[in-house]
């Protein structure tokens, strides 16, 4: 049945208004559409493709609350990383099963649509691994799920580490994850690197590296990985998250970089929230924010999106699956709010995130492509923005996956 959704403000689309929907697919969008069996009035709302959440740890999210642990200390990212094995040991498939649906329907139910999940594979029972792969196929109706198999504990800091990723790609992983930085020397951080390309290129599977997690401006990973993308032509297919290091460069160092990430097409991931109450910890004043440079990128053409990384897990104790709080926290951390910077900000939750999921041939508001979208509730992006909107609706294959009524107020305030 042919659908129509009219009355739209399409999202980088000034003139269009209408939508019209056929087996799932936008086979229409314009104005003064066909008339058709059923027509949606979105009365002047705000539509845009789904929020994509670029990284969040699945396997982690509400382990801190549920599990039962001591907490999460004091909260620095390495000291998280040693917790981290007291909770693994108390995993079950039934387990990561349901603590990841709770972190799943936070996002869904917040206008996410496609997720790409870091599974920690140091855990030569691939008990998450296992989960997550069953639910990637069993939720398919409401998400779209990437797996990174993700060392978390090293690929040599925990012996047999890099065997295990290769394993976790031959059962389905999608990508290759890895995290140099904490590897315990420079040289096997480095080899890691090498590791990654090495098996992305072997399996044919995209890249997405834990790289540079640390103000240490010497922490330099994210070059290595860059010039053997470069040098593969791989950067597309290749994603470079945290990188806060970065944050930290010299100029004369940071813009011969961008100079080759330019070059390379290599994508990043910030993950504003977690890494603001990660880094600076060893900062008096001034303190880092952890940060990498996601203004200097824009400005440079280089893609950078936004994550979510964490939900109530031994890194990071908040974190509900709302994108639009990290666009928030983001926008001011990176100080882009000019009203250019503006007009585009939603690109930091929506397109550049499918940027570095490699699925941007199928995703956005476009003739042919799935209809997939979400209604805010605003109807201009700086509104939407600037009073953190909510999502009224998601669609889905031209369905809605839920609709949200406005705040009704028993009594409301008279001025
Ligand atoms: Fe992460």
């Amino acid at each position: 049945m042919k659908k129509k959704f009219f009355n739209a403000k399409i999202y980088r689309n000034d003139t269009a208004t209408e939508m019209i929907v056929e087996d799932g697919k936008i086979t229409h969008i314009g104005t003064n559409l066909p008339k058709c069996e059923e027509e949606i009035d979105l009365e002047g709302k705000l539509v845009m493709p789904p929020y994509v959440d670029p990284h969040l740890h699945l396997d982690y999210v509400y382990t801190l609350s549920e599990l039962g642990q001591e907490g999460a200390g004091s909260g620095t990212l390495f000291e998280a990383i040693e917790l981290w094995p007291k909770f693994k040991e108390t995993l079950t498939v039934e387990s990561v099963k349901r603590l990841a649906l709770k972190g799943i329907k936070d996002e869904v139910s917040q206008g996410v649509q496609h997720i790409r999940t870091h599974i920690d594979v140091t855990d030569p029972n691939f008990t998450a691994l296992k989960a997550m792969l069953e639910m990637k196929e069993d939720l398919k109706h409401l998400v779209d799920i990437q797996i990174v198999a993700f060392p978390q504990e090293g690929m040599y800091m925990f012996k047999g580490g890099r065997d295990l990723v290769e394993e976790a790609l031959k059962m389905g992983a999608d990508a290759v994850g890895g995290i140099p930085h904490y590897e315990p020397a420079r040289e096997f951080g480095e080899k890691s690197v090498h590791d990654i390309v090495e098996l992305a290129l072997k399996y044919d599977k995209l890249i997405d590296v834990h790289c540079d997690e640390t103000d240490d401006p010497h922490s330099r990973f994210l070059e290595l990985l860059n010039a053997l993308v470069l040098m593969e032509g791989y950067g597309s297919r290749s994603t470079a998250s945290h990188t806060c290091s970065f944050g930290s460069a010299d100029d004369s160092y940071a813009f011969r970089m961008m100079d080759l990430f330019k070059k390379s097409k290599l994508n990043f991931i910030s993950c504003p929230t977690e890494n603001a109450y990660l880094q600076g910890r060893q900062d008096t004043y001034p303190k880092r924010r952890g940060l990498t440079r996601v203004k200097e990128f824009l400005e440079s053409g280089i893609n950078v999106a936004f994550a979510q990384d964490s939900i109530n897990d031994p890194w990071y104790p908040m974190g509900n699956g709302n994108m639009m709080n990290i666009l928030d926290n983001g926008i001011h951390l990176a100080q882009i709010m000019s009203p250019e910077e503006v007009k585009t900000n939603f690109d930091l939750i929506t397109y550049n995130g499918a940027r570095c999921l490699n699925i941007q041939d199928g995703y956005g508001l476009e003739v042919g492509k799935r209809a997939n979208f979400i209604v805010l509730n605003e109807s201009s992006v700086y509104e939407a923005i600037r009073k953190r909107v909510d999502v009224l609706a998601s669609v889905r294959g031209g369905e809605y996956l839920f609709k949200r009524k406005e705040t009704e107020y028993d009594i409301s305030l008279e001025l």
